[in-house]
């Protein structure tokens, strides 16, 4: 396979810059440090970046944001460069969120992030040509699903290194994306840019310290009238009612806060939102978040008690997600 002509690009946002010149969206990119990629000092970046650098330079025949993420097609390898191919992505792992076709690569990862998709596509306004925000996008999954929606632009945000390339990996077989992830933190991002149309915080409200300053810093990232996703776990209970783990939840050592749906309302309406509206409860399943081949640590099957499923091992509800939508 030859070595792709594209090894530059990683990190490289000039692209965007152009396209963002004069914008309202343009103070976002200020934030990114020039030279990114030169100044990372974590001991896996080396090897990280040698996988990017020999990914095989390949134009897609076909791809398919709408209802999966798909790029080309399985007759444009021969089953040795796939096999080549899966090598090189394994040295990314552990593969999060997917699942990710490529070139009839199956890179089957830990979460069914389609599930997550599919129960919330359906709930939001319609992302024809809005500008849309993703905080803590992981690799990118669902940012590729809202471009695929009809997003004008999407921007990820996640400060993760590996997540951050693995969007490089998939984002290499898509020249022109409509997707760009930047490696920062919601904290990062300029306040009061209120410049998105649609702002989405999945899965990240419960590994905040503050949960109610990051509903504020994402009311400052819309427009006047935009849209909130936000989908975090919660627990059964009335107004009021908070669990806060004292150590670990679901074996993650880093969760703060689950609100019941009725105080997460009331954070919500605190937080300055209107027309707030509860669009899905779900109880997670080992189902959609398991170990594979792409991700062979302990998943959410090692975090449930094996005698009540209904709780972790730790003897908290077992993990139970709400989607809210609301309106700045
Ligand atoms: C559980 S994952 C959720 C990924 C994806 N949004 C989803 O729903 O499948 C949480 C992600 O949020 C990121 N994250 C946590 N705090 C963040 C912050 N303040 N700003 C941006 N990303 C953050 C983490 O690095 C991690 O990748």
């Amino acid at each position: 396979m030859a070595v792709s002509e594209l090894k530059e690009k990683l990190f490289n946002y000039a692209d965007l810059k152009t396209e963002l010149a004069g914008t309202r969206l343009a103070p976002l990119l200020d934030t990114v440090p020039d030279n990114f990629a030169a100044r990372i000092n974590h001991g896996d970046f080396p090897g990280w970046k040698q996988v990017i650098e020999s990914l095989p330079a390949l134009k897609p025949a076909s791809v398919d944001l709408l209802d999966e993420v798909r790029i080309g097609e399985k007759s444009q390898l021969q089953e040795a460069e796939r096999e080549e191919l899966k090598a090189l992505l394994m040295g990314l792992q552990p593969w999060r969120k997917g699942p990710i076709s490529l070139y009839g690569l199956q890179i089957d990862t830990e979460w069914r992030s389609d599930w997550k998709w599919d129960r919330i596509k359906e709930q939001i306004s319609s992302l024809e040509s809005r500008k849309v925000l993703d905080v803590g996008c992981g690799n990118g999954y669902h940012c590729w699903r809202m471009a695929g929606a009809g997003a004008r632009i999407v921007v990820g945000v996640d400060s993760h290194l590996l997540f951050n390339l693995q969007y490089w990996a998939i984002r290499h077989f898509l020249p022109e994306p409509p997707v760009h992830v930047l490696p920062l933190a919601l904290e990062d991002i300029p306040a009061d840019l209120g410049a998105f149309d649609t702002v989405f915080s999945m899965g990240v409200l419960y590994h905040r310290r503050s949960p109610i300053d990051h509903l504020y810093a994402l009311r400052d990232c819309l427009r006047p009238g935009g849209e909130l996703v936000l989908e975090t776990l919660v627990i059964e209970g009335e107004a009021g009612m908070t669990l806060m783990p004292q150590k670990r939840y679901a074996r993650m050592p880093n969760v703060w806060f689950l609100p019941s749906c009725a105080t997460l309302q009331s954070w919500l309406q605190k937080s300055g939102f209107k027309k707030i509206r509860l669009a899905d409860v779900n109880q997670t399943t080992t189902e959609e978040q398991r170990s594979t081949e792409w991700m062979n640590f302990e998943s959410l099957g090692q975090a449930l008690d094996a005698d009540n499923p209904a709780l972790t091992i730790e003897g908290y509800p077992a993990p139970k997600r709400a989607v809210f939508i609301a309106e700045k």
